[in-house]
Protein backbone atom coordinates (compact mmCIF):
# COMPACT_ATOMS: atom_id res chain seq x y z
CA UNK A 1 0.00 0.00 0.00
CA UNK A 2 1.00 3.33 -0.95
CA UNK A 3 1.78 6.05 2.13
CA UNK A 4 -1.26 8.38 1.65
CA UNK A 5 0.09 11.69 1.57
CA UNK A 6 -3.21 14.55 1.31
CA UNK A 7 -6.11 13.67 3.17
CA UNK A 8 -8.56 16.41 2.63
CA UNK A 9 -12.06 16.38 4.30
CA UNK A 10 -14.42 19.14 3.03
CA UNK A 11 -11.94 21.19 2.55
CA UNK A 12 -12.89 25.06 1.87
CA UNK A 13 -11.80 28.47 1.45
CA UNK A 14 -13.72 31.85 1.81
CA UNK A 15 -12.23 34.88 1.35
CA UNK A 16 -13.76 37.79 3.20
CA UNK A 17 -14.81 40.78 1.97
CA UNK A 18 -18.19 43.15 1.62
CA UNK A 19 -19.59 40.05 -0.10
CA UNK A 20 -17.65 37.19 0.86
CA UNK A 21 -16.09 34.85 -1.63
CA UNK A 22 -16.45 31.78 -1.49
CA UNK A 23 -13.40 29.89 -3.37
CA UNK A 24 -13.39 26.32 -2.59
CA UNK A 25 -16.11 24.51 -0.84
CA UNK A 26 -16.53 20.97 0.47
CA UNK A 27 -13.38 19.93 -1.25
CA UNK A 28 -12.63 15.90 -0.18
CA UNK A 29 -10.04 13.45 -1.79
CA UNK A 30 -6.83 11.41 -0.81
CA UNK A 31 -3.50 11.18 -2.78
CA UNK A 32 -1.46 8.89 -2.43
CA UNK A 33 2.93 9.05 -2.57
CA UNK A 34 3.95 8.52 -5.53
CA UNK A 35 0.70 9.55 -7.45
CA UNK A 36 0.92 11.98 -10.59
CA UNK A 37 -1.78 13.79 -11.43
CA UNK A 38 -3.37 16.59 -12.83
CA UNK A 39 -5.89 19.66 -11.86
CA UNK A 40 -7.94 21.29 -14.61
CA UNK A 41 -10.98 23.73 -14.65
CA UNK A 42 -11.94 27.15 -15.93
CA UNK A 43 -9.90 30.33 -14.77
CA UNK A 44 -11.34 31.41 -11.49
CA UNK A 45 -12.69 27.95 -10.58
CA UNK A 46 -10.37 27.72 -7.17
CA UNK A 47 -7.22 25.90 -8.90
CA UNK A 48 -4.76 28.19 -7.31
CA UNK A 49 -6.65 28.25 -4.16
CA UNK A 50 -6.67 24.84 -3.22
CA UNK A 51 -2.68 24.34 -4.16
CA UNK A 52 -2.17 27.17 -1.87
CA UNK A 53 -3.55 25.34 0.89
CA UNK A 54 -2.12 21.97 -0.08
CA UNK A 55 1.38 23.46 -0.49
CA UNK A 56 0.63 25.44 3.23
CA UNK A 57 1.03 28.97 1.52
CA UNK A 58 -2.53 29.42 3.09
CA UNK A 59 -4.72 28.40 5.46
CA UNK A 60 -8.38 27.07 5.06
CA UNK A 61 -11.26 28.51 6.25
CA UNK A 62 -13.43 25.40 6.56
CA UNK A 63 -12.72 21.20 6.68
CA UNK A 64 -9.42 19.52 7.39
CA UNK A 65 -5.90 18.92 6.11
CA UNK A 66 -3.82 16.27 6.37
CA UNK A 67 -0.37 16.25 5.36
CA UNK A 68 2.22 13.44 6.11
CA UNK A 69 0.00 11.67 8.81
CA UNK A 70 -0.70 15.66 10.33
CA UNK A 71 -3.15 17.58 11.13
CA UNK A 72 -2.64 20.78 9.35
CA UNK A 73 -5.46 22.45 9.34
CA UNK A 74 -4.90 25.13 11.71
CA UNK A 75 -0.95 25.21 12.54
CA UNK A 76 0.51 28.35 12.83
CA UNK A 77 2.87 29.89 10.27
CA UNK A 78 6.11 29.09 12.10
CA UNK A 79 5.07 25.32 11.94
CA UNK A 80 3.68 25.89 8.36
CA UNK A 81 6.83 27.27 7.26
CA UNK A 82 8.84 23.69 8.20
CA UNK A 83 6.51 21.73 7.26
CA UNK A 84 6.62 23.38 4.27
CA UNK A 85 10.20 23.19 3.94
CA UNK A 86 10.04 19.70 4.57
CA UNK A 87 7.47 18.46 2.45
CA UNK A 88 6.67 20.92 -0.47
CA UNK A 89 8.12 21.71 -3.92
CA UNK A 90 6.68 24.70 -5.47
CA UNK A 91 6.64 25.02 -9.40
CA UNK A 92 4.94 28.60 -10.63
CA UNK A 93 4.16 29.53 -13.73
CA UNK A 94 6.74 32.73 -14.11
CA UNK A 95 9.87 30.95 -12.48
CA UNK A 96 11.13 33.87 -9.84
CA UNK A 97 14.80 33.26 -10.52
CA UNK A 98 16.95 36.38 -9.50
CA UNK A 99 18.80 37.25 -12.61
CA UNK A 100 22.09 38.64 -10.55
CA UNK A 101 22.67 35.61 -9.50
CA UNK A 102 24.35 32.30 -10.64
CA UNK A 103 22.23 29.27 -11.66
CA UNK A 104 23.69 27.79 -8.60
CA UNK A 105 23.08 30.10 -6.43
CA UNK A 106 19.71 30.54 -7.77
CA UNK A 107 19.04 26.92 -6.98
CA UNK A 108 20.35 27.32 -3.43
CA UNK A 109 18.46 30.27 -2.60
CA UNK A 110 16.00 28.72 -0.13
CA UNK A 111 18.82 27.37 1.63
CA UNK A 112 20.99 30.78 1.48
CA UNK A 113 18.13 32.70 2.63
CA UNK A 114 17.64 30.07 5.46
CA UNK A 115 21.45 31.03 6.74
CA UNK A 116 23.44 28.32 5.03
CA UNK A 117 26.62 29.03 3.46
CA UNK A 118 27.08 27.78 -0.63
CA UNK A 119 29.56 25.29 0.85
CA UNK A 120 31.45 22.02 -0.56
CA UNK A 121 27.94 20.13 0.89
CA UNK A 122 25.42 22.58 -0.57
CA UNK A 123 27.50 23.26 -4.19
CA UNK A 124 27.57 19.44 -4.73
CA UNK A 125 23.76 18.93 -3.90
CA UNK A 126 23.13 21.41 -5.87
CA UNK A 127 25.07 20.23 -8.38
CA UNK A 128 23.49 16.78 -8.41
CA UNK A 129 20.32 18.26 -8.51
CA UNK A 130 20.72 20.62 -11.82
CA UNK A 131 22.64 16.75 -13.30
CA UNK A 132 19.01 15.27 -12.56
CA UNK A 133 17.22 18.18 -14.56
CA UNK A 134 19.77 17.79 -17.75
CA UNK A 135 21.73 21.25 -16.55
CA UNK A 136 24.93 19.82 -15.73
CA UNK A 137 27.29 22.21 -16.38
CA UNK A 138 25.32 25.42 -16.25
CA UNK A 139 25.92 26.20 -12.36
CA UNK A 140 28.22 29.16 -12.61
CA UNK A 141 26.16 30.80 -15.17
CA UNK A 142 24.26 33.63 -14.79
CA UNK A 143 20.21 32.94 -14.47
CA UNK A 144 19.97 35.41 -17.40
CA UNK A 145 22.04 33.66 -19.78
CA UNK A 146 19.48 31.00 -20.23
CA UNK A 147 16.46 30.12 -22.14
CA UNK A 148 12.83 30.40 -20.92
CA UNK A 149 12.81 26.70 -20.64
CA UNK A 150 16.29 26.57 -19.00
CA UNK A 151 15.18 28.84 -16.50
CA UNK A 152 12.03 26.78 -15.82
CA UNK A 153 14.30 23.49 -15.17
CA UNK A 154 16.27 25.50 -12.75
CA UNK A 155 13.16 27.00 -11.03
CA UNK A 156 12.42 23.01 -10.82
CA UNK A 157 15.61 22.16 -9.84
CA UNK A 158 15.22 24.28 -6.83
CA UNK A 159 11.84 23.47 -5.85
CA UNK A 160 13.38 19.47 -5.90
CA UNK A 161 16.75 20.87 -3.72
CA UNK A 162 15.41 19.19 -0.49
CA UNK A 163 14.04 16.24 -2.42
CA UNK A 164 10.10 16.79 -0.84
CA UNK A 165 7.76 13.94 -1.55
CA UNK A 166 5.27 16.39 -2.92
CA UNK A 167 5.57 18.71 -5.71
CA UNK A 168 3.00 21.26 -6.35
CA UNK A 169 2.80 22.90 -9.76
CA UNK A 170 0.49 25.84 -10.75
CA UNK A 171 0.60 26.06 -14.43
CA UNK A 172 4.35 25.74 -14.49
CA UNK A 173 4.28 25.85 -18.62
CA UNK A 174 1.97 28.74 -19.09
CA UNK A 175 4.79 30.77 -20.28
CA UNK A 176 6.33 28.15 -22.69
CA UNK A 177 6.60 26.66 -26.09
CA UNK A 178 5.41 23.59 -26.75
CA UNK A 179 9.10 22.09 -27.02
CA UNK A 180 9.92 23.53 -23.21
CA UNK A 181 6.37 22.43 -22.29
CA UNK A 182 7.20 18.48 -23.11
CA UNK A 183 10.54 18.66 -22.05
CA UNK A 184 9.42 19.69 -18.64
CA UNK A 185 6.51 17.26 -18.43
CA UNK A 186 9.26 14.73 -19.17
CA UNK A 187 11.14 16.00 -16.14
CA UNK A 188 8.00 16.03 -13.91
CA UNK A 189 7.64 11.76 -15.17
CA UNK A 190 10.67 11.04 -14.60
CA UNK A 191 11.44 12.64 -11.41
CA UNK A 192 8.11 10.79 -10.66
CA UNK A 193 9.52 7.37 -12.42
CA UNK A 194 12.61 7.52 -9.82
CA UNK A 195 12.37 9.28 -6.81
CA UNK A 196 8.66 8.36 -6.49
CA UNK A 197 7.30 11.98 -6.01
CA UNK A 198 4.46 12.87 -5.93
CA UNK A 199 3.12 15.49 -8.45
CA UNK A 200 0.04 17.62 -8.14
CA UNK A 201 0.06 19.75 -11.65
CA UNK A 202 -2.86 22.75 -12.70
CA UNK A 203 -2.98 22.81 -16.61
CA UNK A 204 -4.65 24.42 -19.14
CA UNK A 205 -2.89 21.88 -21.53
CA UNK A 206 -5.43 19.52 -22.12
CA UNK A 207 -2.71 17.13 -23.77
CA UNK A 208 -0.49 17.61 -20.72
CA UNK A 209 -3.92 16.56 -18.24
CA UNK A 210 -4.50 13.36 -20.67
CA UNK A 211 -0.49 12.23 -19.79
CA UNK A 212 -1.44 12.14 -16.21
CA UNK A 213 -2.60 9.76 -14.11
CA UNK A 214 -5.31 11.03 -12.07
CA UNK A 215 -7.25 14.30 -13.02
CA UNK A 216 -8.60 16.37 -10.36
CA UNK A 217 -11.40 18.50 -12.01
CA UNK A 218 -12.91 21.99 -10.03
CA UNK A 219 -15.74 23.76 -11.35
CA UNK A 220 -16.93 27.01 -9.14
CA UNK A 221 -14.73 25.59 -6.18
CA UNK A 222 -16.40 22.18 -6.21
CA UNK A 223 -14.18 18.85 -6.84
CA UNK A 224 -16.58 17.88 -9.72
CA UNK A 225 -14.24 15.23 -10.96
CA UNK A 226 -11.74 12.53 -9.34
CA UNK A 227 -11.00 10.00 -12.64
CA UNK A 228 -8.13 8.06 -13.15
CA UNK A 229 -6.57 8.00 -16.12
CA UNK A 230 -5.97 4.62 -17.36
CA UNK A 231 -5.14 5.56 -20.99
CA UNK A 232 -2.43 8.08 -19.80
CA UNK A 233 0.57 8.33 -22.68
CA UNK A 234 4.19 8.88 -21.59
CA UNK A 235 4.83 11.57 -23.82
CA UNK A 236 3.11 13.87 -26.32
CA UNK A 237 3.98 12.29 -29.34
CA UNK A 238 2.71 8.36 -29.69
CA UNK A 239 5.94 6.89 -31.08
CA UNK A 240 8.00 9.36 -28.64
CA UNK A 241 10.70 8.11 -25.62
CA UNK A 242 10.30 10.31 -22.42
CA UNK A 243 13.77 12.20 -22.14
CA UNK A 244 16.21 10.69 -19.45
CA UNK A 245 17.75 12.88 -16.94
N1 LIG B 1 -6.79 36.83 -2.18
C1 LIG B 1 -8.04 36.77 -2.65
N2 LIG B 1 -9.02 37.55 -2.15
C2 LIG B 1 -10.27 37.49 -2.61
N3 LIG B 1 -10.67 36.63 -3.58
C3 LIG B 1 -9.76 35.82 -4.13
C4 LIG B 1 -8.39 35.85 -3.69
N4 LIG B 1 -7.69 34.91 -4.42
C5 LIG B 1 -8.59 34.36 -5.25
N5 LIG B 1 -9.82 34.89 -5.09
C6 LIG B 1 -11.05 34.50 -5.79
O1 LIG B 1 -11.26 33.12 -5.54
C7 LIG B 1 -11.73 32.46 -6.72
C8 LIG B 1 -10.78 31.35 -7.12
O2 LIG B 1 -9.54 31.90 -7.52
P1 LIG B 1 -8.27 31.02 -7.93
O3 LIG B 1 -8.08 29.98 -6.92
O4 LIG B 1 -7.14 31.96 -8.16
O5 LIG B 1 -8.77 30.36 -9.30
P2 LIG B 1 -7.92 29.65 -10.47
O6 LIG B 1 -6.55 29.40 -9.98
O7 LIG B 1 -8.70 28.40 -10.78
O8 LIG B 1 -7.94 30.58 -11.65
C9 LIG B 1 -11.88 33.54 -7.77
O9 LIG B 1 -13.21 34.00 -7.74
C10 LIG B 1 -10.93 34.62 -7.29
O10 LIG B 1 -11.35 35.88 -7.75
MG1 LIG C 1 -4.72 30.00 -10.76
Amino acid sequence: MAETLVVAEGLGRVYPGAVPTVALEGVSFQFDAGEFAAIVGRSGSGKSTLLNMLGLLDTPTHGSLMLGGRDVSRIGSSERAALRNELIGFVFQYHHLLPEFSVRENVAMPALIAGRRLDADLTKRVDETLDVLGLSGLGGKGANDLSGGQKQRVAIARALMNRPPLVLADEPTGNLDTESTDAVYDLFRTVNREWGTSFLIVTHDQEIASMTDRIFEIADGKLSQDVRNEFARPTRSPSGDPARP
